[in-house]
């Protein structure tokens, strides 16, 4: 695994999501607490794609207290989403809502990733986290690409192809957007979210965060492993954090 050093940038944020996640902690302990509640120094958090699966998430992070800039190459149409989740909820273009956040989800049709990384790639290398939700499909974004894809050895060493020196982590890849409300803070075990990622920093925060929207992170390995993290594999759907890892196991 290749880390950054840690910048001051990097550490005040981790302090930050620290603080959140013990706060979480201590208020898991109390009775009568909800827990999924907002709690020490949100980070903000950038949006680029919020269809289906980025609505979704997106409205997870507002509900346990980030400000969250959805964002759309039409922001106008977002009107209804963020004027429904309240004052933590507001709409950008693309370039407003990277440069809004400390961290940034990419859930676009694959196809755009390209073109996100020609536009984006230097402001999102300065990022502590990008996550990638995005998945490649032969069917919506083209037989060429998706062998490109395979070619350079699955989805995580292909976003980073297009982003460069960006602290990727991919998460959330194969888990139904419609499901994501019932599952986030389930009762009992929670769902596991299998993530692979290269930026030991960026990883911490990604796990600091999925914990904070009610998964369980399981870290799968790095990168090179995202190729795993996709719909149609073994990993795909909802599994316990147990399964996830015996899975992994299974996997190279
Ligand atoms: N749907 C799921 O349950 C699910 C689950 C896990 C992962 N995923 C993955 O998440 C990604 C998005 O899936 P989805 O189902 O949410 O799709 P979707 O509902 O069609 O939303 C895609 C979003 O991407 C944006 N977009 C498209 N081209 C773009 C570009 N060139 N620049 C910036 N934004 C662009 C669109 O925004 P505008 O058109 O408004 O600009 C739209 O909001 C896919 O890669 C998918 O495989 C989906």
């Amino acid at each position: 695994m290749t880390g950054k050093p840690l910048t001051d940038r990097v550490r005040r944020i981790f302090m930050r999501i620290a603080g959140s996640i013990l706060t979480v902690v201590a208020l898991a302990a109390l009775p009568h607490v909800a827990v999924a509640q907002t709690t020490g120094s949100p980070l903000k958090i950038g949006i680029v794609g919020a269809g289906r699966e980025g609505g979704a998430l997106g409205t997870l992070f507002v509900k346990v207290g980030h400000p969250v800039m959805f964002s759309s190459r039409h922001p106008e149409e977002l009107k209804s989403l963020v004027a429904g989740l309240g004052p933590l909820a507001q709409a950008g273009t693309v370039g407003e809502a990277i440069a809004f956040g400390d961290v940034v989800v990419i859930v676009i049709p694959y196809g755009a990733m390209e073109q996100i990384g020609k536009a984006h790639a230097d402001a999102l290398a300065k990022k502590v986290l990008v996550i990638d939700v995005s998945n490649p499909n032969a069917r919506r974004d083209g037989e060429d690409l998706a062998k490109w894809v395979g070619e350079q050895g699955g989805a995580g060493l292909a976003t980073a192809k297009f982003l460069p020196g960006v602290p990727i982590v991919r998460a959330f890849n194969a888990i139904n957007y419609a499901r994501l409300p019932a599952l986030a803070h389930r009762a009992g075990e929670p769902v596991g979210v299998p993530i692979a990622g290269d930026d030991p920093q960026g990883i911490a925060v990604a796990e600091g965060l999925i914990r904070e929207v009610g998964f369980e992170p399981v870290l799968v390995g790095g990168l090179a492993m995202g190729k795993h993290l996709v719909p149609g594999t073994p990993l795909a759907g909802e599994h316990t954090p147990a399964e996830i890892r015996q899975i992994a196991g299974s996997l190279h």
